[in-house]
């Protein structure tokens, strides 16, 4: 079960730096963009905004006319709000607020994987969703930080939904030491999966552990494994 408290006291502690470390979310949000059909989205919802780099990506590649954001942490709304003024901001947990209305697009990066039943909240939003319109979403696979869990021995705590995936990736992160790939973590907000008490000697055993299990020419490395959802009204893209 996801903490949401966890969640949200993570993510409001980390927006600040968030953009200077998010490398593979800001990569996810130039790729969903990508391979999204071009054509012009009237009325769009984003989901879990945060500082809004995938805002910018919308902002600069598609027409609309109405644009709702959403995030659980209210502080998202200032960021967003420098990007687009006229923002319609929804604070709150995606799974538990009321939606009204319909979009033509309604689009998330990096953020499904925080969700506790995402199979549920994908019913919930195609109900607001038009004819021909579209759900993309990019989220995170089982491959994803799997050096992390490996090392703490922890199970797969992301679930994907049932519908088939549009593509997925696999990238590598390097850093100079495993304190490095923890304080990564903590700057993006992705250490929201377990709030983790350090003792001096458990985090010499992680960084032992970790350099003896995942280095690279001097250098240990972190997979991040994106995958990407198109997913309309009536089933799939
Ligand atoms: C990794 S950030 C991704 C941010 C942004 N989409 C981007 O492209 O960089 C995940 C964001 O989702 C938000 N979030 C997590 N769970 C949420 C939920 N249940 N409802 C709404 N927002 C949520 C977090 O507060 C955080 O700002």
């Amino acid at each position: 079960m996801i903490n949401k408290s966890l969640v949200k006291k993570r993510f409001e502690k980390s927006l600040k730096t968030y953009d200077d470390n998010a490398i593979v979310q800001k990569l996810m949000a130039e790729e969903l963009i990508k391979i999204l059909p071009l054509k012009n989205y009237d009325n769009i919802l984003e989901i879990g905004t945060a500082t809004g780099i995938l805002t910018k990506e919308i902002k600069k590649n598609i027409k609309f006319k109405t644009f709702y954001a959403n995030d659980i942490v209210e502080s998202s709304k200032e960021y967003i709000k420098k990007i687009i003024p006229e923002v319609n901001f929804i604070t709150g947990d995606i799974e538990e607020i009321k939606l009204s209305g319909s979009y033509d697009l309604i689009i998330s990066n990096a953020c499904f994987q925080w969700c506790s039943d995402i199979n549920i909240l994908i019913s919930k939003l195609k109900e607001h969703l038009n004819d021909n319109s579209i759900l993309a979403l990019s989220m995170f696979g089982d491959d994803n930080l799997k050096e992390i869990k490996a090392v703490f021995n922890m199970k797969n705590t992301f679930n994907l939904p049932d519908v088939v995936k549009y593509k997925e990736d696999k990238i590598k992160l390097y850093f100079d030491t495993p304190k490095d790939v923890l304080r990564h973590l903590k700057l993006t907000g992705a250490n929201a999966l377990k709030e983790f008490k350090f003792t001096k000697s458990r985090l010499l055993k992680f960084e032992e552990e970790y350099k003896h299990m995942f280095s690279e020419n001097g250098k240990v490395y972190l997979t991040y494994n994106p995958v990407y959802f198109l997913i309309s009204k009536n089933g799939i893209e």
